[in-house]
């Protein structure tokens, strides 16, 4: 395992070169224009897993959604097999003007890699392929067998993948399922993530007046469709941070005592995430921490707003439609199906009869709660403390991963959450970055997670 850990040590240099070339595909999956973009990079993950002399490299959905990389390395039928999950697909990189180096251009300052998709999952997603390849060109043989598949489309809510894990269940078939897609508690604390929200995602339109009508004259006699919006959307929230869609909360899974314990013995300071977020106060659901409230109580979020007059200088007018976005984050045992029942049935009462709308799901994805008394999370532990000094804490985390419920359904393994990512590296924002050190420690994290696994399973 030395000469592994060695090899890596040296050839760091070389990894954050390829990475580079990894992050310079501009793989942004909502973007209709990037199509080719998206096969680029599904090429350049093909070529690597060539070049480390992997089996059946294919895209499994060559008909449909951005390519799925699937690649296998096998080196015995009697040895456990793990599959490596990670998205190529990177968030859009507006607003561009606010990035100090362009996305797409990756640059090192302060031991970080700055680039869209640095740390949501391009470098996080490499770390396996480097630890593997450690392995194999360190001439130590490789410890078990190693399957990856790498979707183009997690970012838009993975359309194509369950369908494509149902079809291929056997070739996916794994003793454990290991996926780097979160973050770390803080940058000194690895961290092991064991429940992560699930979403519904809407947009709402409403129609006022069948066209824009002059203020003045109209103005006072129709309802505003703005205005409606405004009404429900505030609504639907009270002062205490609480939903009011009847029905909300029904299915929502309570913290328990000991989850509410282990989560304060992390000493989270709201004063220190104040300041780095420049607010005076927070706002959430009352009677619950800032943890509790991000990582297991749901939340509803108003992502976008828009209708009527937004140009420069003043425009007298009533709007014919206004629209928004709305999120809610789900926590174990809600599911995006029943809101979307809960949400219908609220606004078939609470619209008023002046205005009309429509509702239109944009995507959904599962909450996802994985046991954690089982040997692949004590390996992944165990392999965490070896990389990084020290013991991981086991969190929960406010984002998504829609796929690893169907991951757990499906393959009926354990799914491993290795997170290597720091919470302020602005994933989904400008200036998003990787840090370096953590890059190292995660490929020596794999490494050793490959080899304690293949001893205790
Ligand atoms: N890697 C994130 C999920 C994540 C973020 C997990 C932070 C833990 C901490 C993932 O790429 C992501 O952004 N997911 C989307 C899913 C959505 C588009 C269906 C999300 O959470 O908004
Ligand atoms: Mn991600
Ligand atoms: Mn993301």
């Amino acid at each position: 395992m030395e000469n592994v850990i060695q090899y890596i040590n040296s050839n760091l240099e070389k990894y954050i070169e390829e990475l580079k070339d990894f992050l310079r595909i501009p793989s942004i999956s909502s973007d209709p224009e990037k199509k080719s973009e998206m096969l680029r990079a599904a090429e350049f993950l093909m070529s690597k897993f060539s070049e480390m002399g992997f089996e059946n490299i294919k895209i499994l959905n060559p008909d449909e959604g951005h390519p799925v990389v699937y690649a296998e390395k096998n080196v015995d039928p009697k040895k456990p097999t793990v599959l490596f999950y990670g998205h190529y697909d990177v968030q859009p990189v507006d607003p561009i003007e606010l990035w100090t180096s362009p996305p797409f251009e990756p640059e090192i300052r302060d031991g970080k890699i700055w680039a869209r998709g640095a740390t949501d999952d391009k470098g996080q997603l490499y770390t396996h392929l480097k630890s593997v390849e450690a392995f194999i060109k360190s001439g130590v043989d490789l410890p078990m067998n190693v399957k990856f598949i790498i979707e183009g489309e997690e970012e838009i809510g993975s359309p194509s993948l369950p369908k494509v894990i149902k079809a291929n269940k056997n070739l996916l078939k794994c003793d454990v399922v290991v996926i780097s897609d979160t973050s770390m508690y803080d940058e000194k604390t690895p961290s092991i993530t064991y429940s992560l929200r699930g979403l519904a995602y809407f947009q709402i339109e409403i129609t006022g007046p069948n066209r824009d009508l002059h203020s003045g004259t109209f103005g006072g006699a129709v309802m505003n469709p703005i205005q409606a919006l405004c009404d429900l959307l505030s609504g639907m929230k009270d002062k205490n941070g609480k939903i009011t869609i009847p029905g909300f909360y029904d299915d929502v899974l309570p913290l328990t005592k000991k989850e509410r314990e282990g989560f304060k013995k992390l000493k989270f300071s709201e004063k220190a995430y104040m300041k780095e977020l420049g607010v005076k106060e927070l706002f959430g659901e009352k009677g619950y921490s800032t943890l509790e409230r991000t990582w297991a109580r749901p939340t509803l979020e108003i992502n976008g707003i828009w209708g009527g007059y937004t140009g420069v200088g003043a425009k007298t007018v009533i709007p014919s439609k206004a629209y928004a976005k709305i999120s809610m984050r789900l926590v174990p045992n809600q599911t995006p199906q029943k809101v979307e029942k809960l949400l219908k049935a609220y606004l078939s009462k609470v619209v008023p009869k002046s205005v009309t709308y429509k509702l239109e799901t944009l995507h959904g994805g599962e909450p996802a709660l994985t046991p954690i008394d089982n040997v692949a999370i004590k390996t992944a532990a165990l392999a965490m403390k070896k990389a990084f000094g020290k013991e991981p804490v086991f969190i929960r985390e406010g984002g998504s991963i829609p796929i690893v419920v169907d991951f757990g359904r499906t393959l009926k393994a354990p799914v491993v959450l290795l997170g290597f990512g720091l919470s302020t590296e602005n994933l989904h924002s400008p200036n998003e970055h990787f840090d370096l050190n953590n890059f190292h420690r995660g490929i020596q994290c794999s490494a050793y997670f490959l080899n304690e696994f293949s001893q205790v399973k």
